[in-house]
C-alpha cells in the first residue's frame, strides 16, 4: 500500500475528528520518522506492513479520542517541542500569551532575575522562559513527581537544566527559602461543569485540569509570605475569572490587578503588579 492510499483510508476512519487529514498526516509522519511535507511529496512511496500495522493502531487510538500529542509523545509550544506523557497536561496555544506577557515584563524590568512557574507540568512555561531569557533563573514546582520527571527531561533537551530548578510540592512551598522576583502560573482552572461537558479532557490528568477547593486562596496566602515578588501572572478563563478576582481582591488592591484577553477576546491572563502593597 502506498502512503497516499494509507492516508486516504485512515482519513475516512477519522472523519468524525475535527481535523482528520492533518491527524493522519501527523501520525504517518511520526511512524515513518519523516517530515509531513516529505510524505506529501512522495505519496506513491510503498509503506512496509509493520509500519502500516503500527500506523493503524495509532489511528484506532485517535478514533477513540486520544489526543495526538499523547500518541506521538510531544507537543509544539512557542516554537519548541515538549515531551508529554499522560501525567502531564498538553501545552495549550493560549498559554503562549503568558510567555509573551512575561517576556515583555522581563525586558522592561532589569531587576527581574528569578521567576517561579507554579504547576509546571511538562515545563513548557519555565523552560521557554529560561530559553528565551538567558539571564533568568526559573524555579519550577509541581505537586506531581511524574510531571516533574517530564519537566527534567524537557529542560535537558532544551539545554536549560542549569537554570531551571525543580521543586516537588504544594504551590510555592518548595520555594520557602528562595527569593523570587516574579511568579507565573497556569494552575488548574477547569470547572466541574466544563469538565463534564468536554469528554476529550478525560484523557488528561484530572489533577492538572480541575480546580481543587481553595487552591487560589492557598496560593495567595503563600504569595503573601514573599513580599519581594514584583509581578504575578496567572492564566485564567472567563468561567472562573469572577471567582478568582473576588479572592485576589482580598489580598491585593484592585488597582494592582489587570486582565488581558487572548486572541479570541476571552479573558485569559490576570496580572498583579505588586509594587502597590498587598492588602494583607
Ligand atoms: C493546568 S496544568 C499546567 C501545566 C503547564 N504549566 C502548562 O501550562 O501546560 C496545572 C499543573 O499544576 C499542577 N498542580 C496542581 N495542583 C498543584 C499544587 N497544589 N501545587 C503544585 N502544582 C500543582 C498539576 O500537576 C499540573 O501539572
Amino acid at each position: 500500500m502506498t502512503a497516499g492510499q494509507l492516508l486516504a483510508r485512515a482519513t475516512q476512519l477519522l472523519k468524525t475528528s475535527t481535523s482528520p487529514s492533518l491527524d493522519v498526516e501527523v501520525l504517518l509522519a511520526y511512524v515513518l520518522k519523516l517530515p509531513r511535507t516529505v510524505i506529501l511529496s512522495n505519496i506513491n512511496q510503498p509503506i512496509k506492513p509493520m509500519k502500516i500495522a503500527y500506523f493503524y493502531w495509532l489511528v484506532w487510538r485517535r478514533r477513540r479520542g486520544s489526543p495526538i500529542a499523547y500518541l506521538v509523545g510531544f507537543k509544539e509550544f512557542y516554537g519548541r517541542n515538549f515531551k508529554v506523557t499522560q501525567q502531564t497536561l498538553i501545552p495549550r496555544p493560549a498559554t503562549e500569551l503568558l510567555i509573551d506577557k512575561t517576556l515583555g515584563i522581563i525586558r522592561a524590568n532589569d531587576s527581574i532575575k528569578t521567576i517561579a512557574d507554579i504547576g509546571t507540568g511538562s515545563g513548557c512555561i519555565a523552560i521557554t522562559l529560561a530559553a528565551e531569557a538567558p539571564h533568568i533563573k526559573v524555579y519550577a514546582t509541581d505537586i506531581s513527581k511524574y510531571a516533574l520527571t517530564v519537566t527534567k527531561h524537557n529542560a535537558r533537551i532544551h539545554k536549560v537544566s542549569d537554570r531551571v530548578i525543580l521543586g516537588l510540592g504544594n504551590l510555592l512551598e518548595p520555594l520557602r527559602n528562595c527569593k523570587i522576583d516574579m511568579v507565573v502560573a497556569n494552575l488548574p482552572y477547569v470547572t466541574k461543569d466544563e469538565y463534564e461537558a468536554n469528554p476529550e479532557l478525560k484523557f488528561e490528568p484530572k489533577s492538572a485540569l480541575l480546580e481543587p477547593a481553595e487552591l487560589l486562596e492557598k496560593f495567595c496566602q503563600q504569595l503573601s509570605k514573599h513580599p519581594e515578588i514584583k509581578f504575578v501572572l496567572l492564566e485564567t478563563s472567563p468561567q472562573i475569572l469572577e471567582n478568582w478576582l473576588k479572592i485576589l481582591k482580598k489580598y491585593y488592591s484592585p488597582d494592582t490587578i489587570s486582565i488581558f484577553p487572548d486572541l479570541s477576546g476571552n479573558s485569559r491572563l490576570i496580572m498583579i503588579d505588586t509594587n502597590t502593597s498587598p492588602n494583607v
